[in-house]
C-alpha cells in the first residue's frame, strides 16, 4: 500500500518525508488556501522533497479551461498529475489528458458508479472520499469495496486513493479492502505510529537497562 500525504504544507510533508516512507502527495484547493502561498511555488516545492505522484487540483469546470490548466500543472514538473472533479466535463477531459499521457487523479468520488466511468475515462487514480460519506451517515469505506470489486473483476489499472480519510481506523479499513493507496492528514500520520503500551514497555526496558547496564555492558 501507497501513503501519500494530503497536505499542501511543505514543513508538513518535509517532516514526514523524513521517515522515508511517503509515496507522494494530494493536494486540493481547500489545503492550498490555508497556506498563503503561491500554488505554483508549493508544487515545485513539493516535487523537490517527494520523488512520487503529487496531485494539483484545476478549478475550471467546463472542458477547455481544465485541459488548459491541466497542461500549465502538468509542464510544471513530471510527477504532477492532474486532479479533475468528476463531472461530465471532467471525464471528457480525463479521457483526452490521458490520450496525451498526461496522468489523472478523478476527486470528489462519492460512488462505486462514478469510480467506474473515472476508470472508463482511463484515471490514473481515483478518489473516494471516505470521511465525508460518513458525515452525512453513510458507510464511506463500503464504496472502497466495490470499487475494488469492479476494478478487479475487469482488470481496470485506474489505482484507488482512499482520501477524507480522518482517523487510523479509516487508513486501516482502506488497507484491508486492498485501495491501493491512502492520502493522509499529518495528523493521521503521526496517529498511527501511536501505541500507549508501546510507550509504556519502551520506557521499561530503559528502566530495566539503567539498574544493570554497568554489569553487561
Ligand atoms: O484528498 C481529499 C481530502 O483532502 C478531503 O478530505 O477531510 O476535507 O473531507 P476532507
Amino acid at each position: 500500500m501507497k501513503f501519500f500525504l494530503d497536505t499542501a504544507n511543505t514543513d508538513e510533508i518535509r517532516q514526514a518525508a523524513s521517515m522515508g516512507i511517503i509515496d507522494g502527495v494530494t493536494t486540493n484547493p481547500s489545503l492550498v488556501a490555508k497556506e498563503n502561498r503561491k500554488f505554483r511555488e508549493i508544487l515545485i516545492e513539493i516535487c523537490d522533497v517527494i520523488d512520487g505522484p503529487v496531485s494539483a487540483e484545476v478549478v475550471s469546470t467546463e472542458f477547455n479551461g481544465m485541459m488548459k490548466e491541466a497542461r500549465e500543472l502538468a509542464a510544471l514538473h513530471p510527477n504532477i498529475n492532474v486532479k479533475v472533479p468528476l463531472i461530465r466535463e471532467g471525464l471528457k477531459a480525463v479521457k483526452a489528458l490521458t490520450s496525451e499521457g498526461i496522468k489523472t487523479n478523478v476527486t470528489l468520488c462519492f460512488s462505486p458508479s462514478q469510480a467506474l466511468m473515472a476508470a472508463k475515462a482511463g484515471a490514473t487514480f481515483i478518489s473516494p472520499f471516505i470521511g465525508r460519506v460518513d458525515d452525512i451517515s453513510g458507510v464511506g469505506i463500503e464504496i472502497i469495496r466495490d470499487i475494488r470489486t469492479i476494478y478487479d473483476n475487469y482488470g481496470f489499472e485506474t489505482e484507488i486513493l482512499a482520501a477524507s480519510l480522518r482517523h487510523p481506523l479509516h487508513v486501516m479499513d482502506a488497507a484491508l479492502i486492498g485501495a491501493d493507496i491512502a492520502t493522509i492528514p499529518f495528523k493521521v500520520f503521526d496517529q498511527l505510529i501511536n501505541h500507549p503500551l508501546t510507550d509504556i514497555g519502551l520506557k521499561r526496558f530503559l528502566a530495566d537497562w539503567e539498574k544493570v547496564k554497568d554489569q553487561v555492558s
